[in-house]
């Protein structure tokens, strides 16, 4: 198994502020993106957590500074994200959900490059989330959701 315990995982990626329109970063934003990524592989929908999200705005908060892509090494599952310019919360999920061609079901193991965000977004067991978002003083966008029950547990298949 490729999975480890509290895998953690991150996504850089640079976009360009007239790419986005309009901001999608609201608590149900984050949730419906989720959802639509569960539901094509048949796994149920995932929540608002607020003490989940109360550690996510707050460890956002913390990276404000430096912007670095370090995790949080916290109870929760992870995924990370950066962009400059603009970096909403849909935005990001898309991200980490475009990995999908990566994860292999039959060997349970990513192939050909990561997965392991898009294998955290459709782990039937994490069935919370809660998400923050900050600009950092270099102008990037730092973006983390935070699962519970944390998902990539060693072993064990996301459905
Ligand atoms: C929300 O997260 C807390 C841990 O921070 C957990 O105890 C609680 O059960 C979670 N609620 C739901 C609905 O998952």
């Amino acid at each position: 198994m490729w999975f480890n315990k509290f895998f953690l995982a991150i996504y850089l990626i640079s976009l360009t502020p007239s790419k986005i329109i309009q901001a999608q970063s609201s608590h149900q934003d984050f949730v419906n993106a989720h959802n639509a990524a569960r539901a094509e592989v048949g796994v149920g929908p995932i929540t608002w957590n607020d003490s989940v999200a109360a550690y996510a705005q707050d460890y956002a908060d913390h990276r404000i500074g430096d912007c670095n892509l370090d995790h949080s090494m916290g109870p929760y599952g992870e995924n990370l994200a950066e962009g400059y310019g603009k970096l909403d919360g849909v935005d990001a999920v898309k991200m980490w959900v475009s990995e999908k061609p990566n994860y292999d079901y039959a060997s349970n193991s990513c192939v050909g490059d990561e997965c392991l965000h898009y294998t955290q977004i459709i782990w039937r067991k994490s069935v919370s989330l809660g998400c923050g978002r900050v600009k950092c003083h270099n102008g990037w966008w730092f973006v983390i959701c935070s699962y519970y029950p944390p998902g990539n547990i060693e072993g064990e298949r996301p459905y």
